[in-house]
């Protein structure tokens, strides 16, 4: 389906994925309409995502996802073919601390959001930005090679320093790339909890109507234009960050955590292909890189790609609530039903993060 005709509302549109994807639409000939009301954590101190939109083709509307008025008169407006819902608090840990915030972003803001796309019409297709922290620790396979579900992990057990998933009989288990078909959802956060809300309510709402939703669970997604501010963002930039201010990575439990990190570009473009898709996925695709790198390698890339030696850090046996110890997706619905497969390996897209973040460091302490 070609989508040079199509007009596209995304929320949270100024963020680090939603800004990417807008500049891909409007390159594909759409009309963007982006709400996003500029939340200081993703945006102080980082300015270049919301600059970056202000091109033709795209109009930019200062709102809460929160504010029905606000939502509705904006949607009205740009009257949308394709939405896209990006706009959510989005730190795990910050969750715990927060959960009305929370949930009224990540909850209500979807309900408003359906409210929205109810009064204005036309809508032919929602696409949300899930995460594959509503898996907890995710599949996992017994000393069989048979599948197995993992529980949340005790403190007791981590404070220990047994960190493996365990089953319901305490047997530890392995974990393995994971797919939505094959694996149900266990949330392990308040977070993750609300992510998983988000789909539902989507898939509930337009159940039997002519919406057709997408869903996108994504997995860490990294590169330049995550805020390297914001305390509660991805673990790349975090770390981007404190090599440049001459600190030693701490790196929590024994190092051995795995995650799988994905560019933001090649994010973008899978959202992108949704759109265009003559015929969307039915349900959820994963997206990730499908290969899992452990913190401790990946800090060590990060400290050679900056110069550093790489035994500047510390591996500290701490643990905290709601992390997981292995997430990898299996992206093979991706590749089959979307054509999808991520462009870039993570040594060249960490130099596109370590590049753009040094540039970053030096314009904010030269200024
Ligand atoms: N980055 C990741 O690793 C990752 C992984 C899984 C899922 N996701 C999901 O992808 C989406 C985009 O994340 P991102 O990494 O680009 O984060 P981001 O914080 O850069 O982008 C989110 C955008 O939403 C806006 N926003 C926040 N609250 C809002 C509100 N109440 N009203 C309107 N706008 C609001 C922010 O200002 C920001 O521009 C989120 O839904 C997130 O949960 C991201």
């Amino acid at each position: 389906m070609s989508i040079s005709d199509k007009r596209i509302f995304i929320t949270g549109g100024a963020g680090f994925i939603g800004s990417r994807l807008a500049l891909r639409l409007i390159a594909d000939g759409a009309q963007v309409t982006v709400l996003d009301n500029f939340h200081p954590q993703a945006h102080e101190g980082n300015p270049d995502n919301r600059a970056s939109l202000n091109v033709d083709g795209i109009t930019v509307v200062e709102a809460d996802v929160c504010d029905a008025a606000a939502l509705q008169a904006a949607m009205k407006a740009a009257q949308p073919h394709i939405v896209f819902h990006l706009a959510a608090e989005t730190g795990t840990g910050q969750s715990f601390d927060l959960p009305t915030r929370y949930c009224n972003v990540n909850v209500i803001g979807t309900t408003t959001l359906i409210e929205a796309i109810r009064a204005t019409g036309g809508v032919e297709r929602v696409i949300v930005a899930g995460s594959r922290s509503v898996y907890g620790e995710g599949a996992c396979v017994d000393a069989d090679g048979l599948p197995a579900a993992a529980l949340e992990r005790d403190p007791a057990d981590l404070k220990n320093g047994d960190f493996a998933p365990k089953d319901r009989h305490g047997r530890s288990l392995t974990p393995v790339p994971t797919a939505a078909a094959s694996c149900p959802v266990a949330p392990a956060s308040i977070y993750a909890s609300s992510k998983l809300m988000q789909e539902y309510l989507l898939t509930q709402a337009f159940w039997g109507t002519d919406v057709e939703v997408g869903i996108l669970r994504l997995q860490n997604v990294y590169g330049p234009g995550q805020s390297l501010n914001n305390p509660y963002t991805g673990v790349l930039s975090i770390f981007a960050r404190q090599i440049q201010e001459g600190k030693t990575l701490e790196i929590y439990e024994d190092g051995v955590i795995t995650r799988d990190f994905v560019l933001v570009d090649d994010v973008a473009r899978a959202f992108q292909m949704m759109a265009a898709a003559d015929q969307m996925p039915k349900g959820i695709v994963d997206i990730g890189a499908g290969s899992g790198a452990s913190i401790l390698d990946v800090a060590r890339m990060m400290l050679v790609a900056f110069g550093e030696s790489p035994d500047k850090l510390r591996i500290t046996g701490a643990f905290r609530p709601g992390d997981i110890r292995y997430g990898v997706a299996d992206i093979s619905r991706a590749a089959e039903l979307l054509k999808w497969e991520p462009a870039m390996d993570l040594k060249e897209g960490l130099e596109k993060l370590v590049l753009w973040s040094s540039q970053q460091f030096h314009e904010t302490t030269a200024g």
